[in-house]
Formats: structure tokens, C-alpha cells, sequence
């Protein structure tokens, strides 16, 4: 099988092209990314010799139909991920998410290639925090930020180009990952690396927000799953029970890194920041046999917390700047 991953060098899909050739030998992975900020060649360099990498963008319509031309399945990670970012430029995540989106549809349109579309819970926007309720596939769409509602916005091209062209597509909505290769900017490896330094940790606010954490590895295998045994057209939620709230996730690594409870800083929130996401993942667990192996969040997150100690060449290069952008905004 040839396998086009996008946005490969980036956090899931470095994880996701790792596990490939881990565990299928028969897939020949080609993976195109830009190689903007957030992703890193040094990523892929355990599996450089096994796999091709293109440097380019998913908004480059000529090289993205030679590419899905040369493919019999794309799997679509490539995207602007952050927040934070979208807030301060929009831009990018509409090029990106929503423009790269359709230039990758027209492709697999034209060749016939089978897609999968990798995207978010948070298109359906937040729960309150005392509501028993969790996403499913029916919940309607209601997206709060540039980023959200960008990814939101692919998700229903996704959704028409199966429907009115046949494309033979799924979506996955998953939950907020953790794990190696994810970039610093974001909350959990944030955290650890400040503490490495020394530095304590940042709340937005209260730090009342709940995420609904799942190991990278897991839904990476969930993925797969939907690839092997998924229905065109469908939309699948990933999610492994991981419900917590943002204080309980830095009292946590406080505690691994042996900290007092109460070190750390509470800083400006973000604006318009969403109180709770909560995946309900029946469908994928019952219909398709998934389950999560990292079920302990506390081991789940030393692991991650060993893999930033052991790699800090990898990460350090990033540190100083993306703080400094965080000390701008006051975060
Ligand atoms: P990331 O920011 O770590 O990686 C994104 C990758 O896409 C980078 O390698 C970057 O260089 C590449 N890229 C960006 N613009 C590109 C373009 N125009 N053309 C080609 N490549 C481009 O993101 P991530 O956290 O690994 O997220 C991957 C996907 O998973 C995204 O679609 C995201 O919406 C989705 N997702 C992420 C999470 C999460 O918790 N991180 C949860 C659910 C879904
Ligand atoms: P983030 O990793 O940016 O993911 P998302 O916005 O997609 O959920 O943030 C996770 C949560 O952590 C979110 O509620 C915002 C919060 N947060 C902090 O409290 N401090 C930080 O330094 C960062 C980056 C995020």
C-alpha cells in the first residue's frame, strides 16, 4: 500500500508515521509537510531511511495531485493546530485547514484515492463543566475560535465531497493528545519543560478548563482502525475517559517532579476559552473493537515527562522564542 501522510513531521503524524513502520511493513509512507514552525524533520529521523519526505504545502494544487496521483490512501493531519495562535492571525489556519483541505479533496476526487480526515472534538465547541453530557457525532457543530471553526469548516467539505462526489472518505474527531514530538507551545509540554527549567507552570485563569486527554499512541491506533474497518462516509469520535481538569493535570506533574502543590502561577486566560470537551467513543469501541492502552493517565504522563528529559536537543531550540511570545500576551 502507498500511504500519503500530510503533516507528517508534526506531532500525531511523526507519532502516526512511526507507529506505520513499527507495525505495517507492507505500507510504503510518503509524508508531505512545509515544515512551518511546528513541524521538525528531526521528527522522522528514527524512521528517515524507511519513508520519503516531500517538503511543500497542501495548498500546492500541482504537487498535491502528483503526490495523491502516486497514492492509494491519504491519510490528512496537516494543519495549523494552536489556539493561541489563530487569535493573534487567523490567516494561516484558513490557507491551511480550509483551503489545503479542498486542494487535497480535488485530488483524491480526481484519482479516486480512499481519505482520511483527521480532525478535532473541539468543532463541536464546549460543555459546561457540570454537565453529564459528552460529544457524539450528532452533537451539531459550534465552534468557537479561528482554529476550531476552521477545522470545522474542513470537516464539512470533507463531509460534501463524500456525499456529492462519492470521494471515499472518513473523518475522526479526536481529544486533546499528550505525548513524545508534541510541541512546546502546547499546555502539557509547556508545563514539563518549564519545570525542567526550573520555571513554574501557567494556568489560564482558574484552571477550571477540563480536556479530555488521550495518549498520542492511542488514537494513532484508533486511526488505523477506522482505515482497516471504518465506513466511507462516517464520522468517528476518538476519546479514551481522560476528563481533567487543567489544575489536576499541573498538580500532577508537580507531584512527578517533585514539586509543592501550590507552585505555580495563574496568568491571563484565553479569550473565549472553552470550559469542557468530553468525547463519548462508544461507536469506535463497539463497532470497531478499538480500545486505549494508556489508561493511567499519571503513567501516560511520566512517560511523556522521561521522553522531554531524555530529548531535550529536540525541544530546547524552541523554548526561548515561544515563551517570549507567551510573555507578550501576558501567559
Ligand atoms: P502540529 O501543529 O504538531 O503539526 C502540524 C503539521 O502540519 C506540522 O508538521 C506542520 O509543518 C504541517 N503543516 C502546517 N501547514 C501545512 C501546509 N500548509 N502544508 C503541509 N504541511 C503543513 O499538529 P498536531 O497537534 O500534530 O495535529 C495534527 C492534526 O490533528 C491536526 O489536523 C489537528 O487539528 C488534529 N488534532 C490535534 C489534536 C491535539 O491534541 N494536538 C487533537 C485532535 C485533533
Ligand atoms: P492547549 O494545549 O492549547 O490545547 P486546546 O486549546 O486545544 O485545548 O491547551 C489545553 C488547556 O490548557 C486549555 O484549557 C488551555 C490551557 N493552557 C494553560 O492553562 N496554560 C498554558 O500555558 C497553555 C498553553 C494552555
Amino acid at each position: 500500500m502507498r500511504l500519503l501522510v500530510t503533516g507528517g513531521a508534526g506531532f500525531i503524524g511523526s507519532n502516526f508515521v512511526h507507529q506505520t513502520v513499527r507495525e505495517r511493513p507492507d505500507v510504503r509512507v510518503t509524508v508531505l509537510d512545509a515544515l512551518t514552525y511546528a513541524g521538525d524533520r528531526t521528527s522522522l529521523a528514527p524512521v528517515a531511511d524507511a519513508i520519503t519526505l516531500v517538503e511543500g504545502s497542501i495548498t500546492d494544487a500541482p504537487l498535491v495531485d502528483r503526490l495523491v496521483g502516486e497514492s492509494d490512501l491519504v491519510v490528512h493531519f496537516a494543519a495549523e493546530s494552536h489556539n493561541d495562535n489563530s487569535l493573534n492571525d487567523p490567516s494561516p489556519f484558513v490557507q491551511t485547514n480550509v483551503v489545503g483541505t479542498f486542494t487535497l479533496l480535488e485530488a483524491v476526487r480526481k484519482h479516486g484515492t480512499r481519505f482520511h480526515h483527521i480532525s478535532t472534538d473541539e468543532v463541536y465547541g464546549d460543555l459546561e463543566l457540570d454537565d453529564p453530557a459528552k460529544f457524539t457525532a450528532s452533537t451539531p457543530y459550534n465552534p468557537s475560535s479561528p482554529y476550531s471553526s476552521t477545522k470545522a469548516g474542513s470537516d464539512l467539505l470533507v463531509r460534501a465531497w463524500a456525499r456529492s462526489f462519492g470521494v471515499q472518505a472518513t473523518i475522526s474527531n479526536c481529544s486533546n493528545n499528550y505525548g513524545p514530538y508534541q510541541h512546546i507551545e502546547k499546555f502539557i509540554p509547556r508545563q514539563i519543560t518549564n519545570l525542567i527549567d526550573g520555571v513554574r507552570p501557567k494556568l489560564y485563569g482558574a484552571g477550571l478548563n477540563v480536556r479530555d486527554w488521550i495518549h498520542v499512541e492511542d488514537h494513532n491506533a484508533a486511526v488505523w482502525s477506522i482505515i482497516d474497518k471504518g465506513r466511507p462516509g462516517e464520522t468517528y469520535l476518538i476519546g479514551a475517559d481522560g476528563e481533567k481538569n487543567n489544575l489536576e493535570v499541573v498538580r500532577t506533574l508537580l507531584e512527578i517532579f517533585g514539586r509543592d502543590a501550590a507552585d505555580f502561577d495563574h496568568v491571563t486566560d484565553r479569550p473565549g476559552h472553552d470550559l469542557r470537551y468530553a468525547i463519548d467513543a462508544s461507536t469506535l469501541r463497539d463497532e470497531l473493537g478499538w480500545t486505549p492502552r494508556y489508561t493511567d493517565f499519571r503513567d501516560g504522563l511520566e512517560a511523556t515527562v522521561a521522553w522531554y528529559r531524555e530529548n531535550e536537543a529536540w525541544w530546547r531550540p524552541a523554548k526561548a522564542a515561544t515563551e517570549a511570545k507567551y510573555a507578550a500576551v501576558g501567559q
